[in-house]
């Protein structure tokens, strides 16, 4: 209804990727601003809200963290459906989980299964890039780059989880990406 109240948006986002990529950890990191260097397993699926101000709207975000570890998944693509937009983490420094994207992907296309699949919005983040001083890493921006370019221009950010780069600026267009979708 218009009027002094406004219409408020909860969106919905799902964060997916193999295990130990840091879904977890970029969540934390943009929610509460922390950072662990302990490894805890997600088990299914489970969500934060953070408030977003995009231009003149504020919005709600509802960030769904799920499993990466393939016998803790069983829950998780119970979550997808309803999704606005869909978080793709890979390590950087781990070329398996760039490998992976792909199954992710379809996996998620197939479970939400959106009007359009080809222009349901996806967001790719190379995390860990901290890692070594860059020189454990194994992907380079501009592989990733075609990735995401051979898929409809998924957008792509580079992060760290451990150092807080780019996380807010990722999440911000993920916020956008999603509010578009609404
Ligand atoms: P699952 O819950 O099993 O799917 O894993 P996950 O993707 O949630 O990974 P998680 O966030 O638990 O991180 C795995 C490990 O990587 C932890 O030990 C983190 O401390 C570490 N880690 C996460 N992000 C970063 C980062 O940006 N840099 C570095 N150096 N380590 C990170
Ligand atoms: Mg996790």
């Amino acid at each position: 209804m218009e009027g002094t109240t406004r219409k408020r948006s909860l969106l919905k986002v799902i964060v997916l990727g193999d295990s130990g990529v840091g879904k977890t950890s970029l969540m934390n990191q943009y929610v509460y601003n922390k950072f662990s260097q302990r490894y805890k397993a997600t088990i299914g699926a489970d969500f934060v809200t953070k408030e977003v101000q995009i231009d003149d709207k504020q919005v709600t975000l509802q960030i769904w963290d799920t499993a990466g570890q393939e016998r803790f998944q069983s829950l998780g693509s119970a979550f997808y459906r309803g999704a606005e937009c869909c978080v793709l983490v890979y390590d950087v420094n781990a070329h398996k989980s760039f490998e992976t994207l792909n199954t992710w992907r379809e996996e998620f296309l197939k479970q939400v299964d959106p009007a359009a699949p080809g222009n349901f919005p996806f967001i790719l983040l190379g995390n860990k890039i901290d890692k070594d001083g860059g020189n454990s890493r194994v992907v380079s921006e501009r592989q990733a780059k075609e990735w995401c370019a051979s898929r409809a221009n998924i957008p792509y950010f580079e992060t760290s989880a451990k150092e807080g780069y780019n996380v807010d600026e990722a999440f911000l267009c993920v916020a956008r990406a999603a509010l578009a979708n609404e």
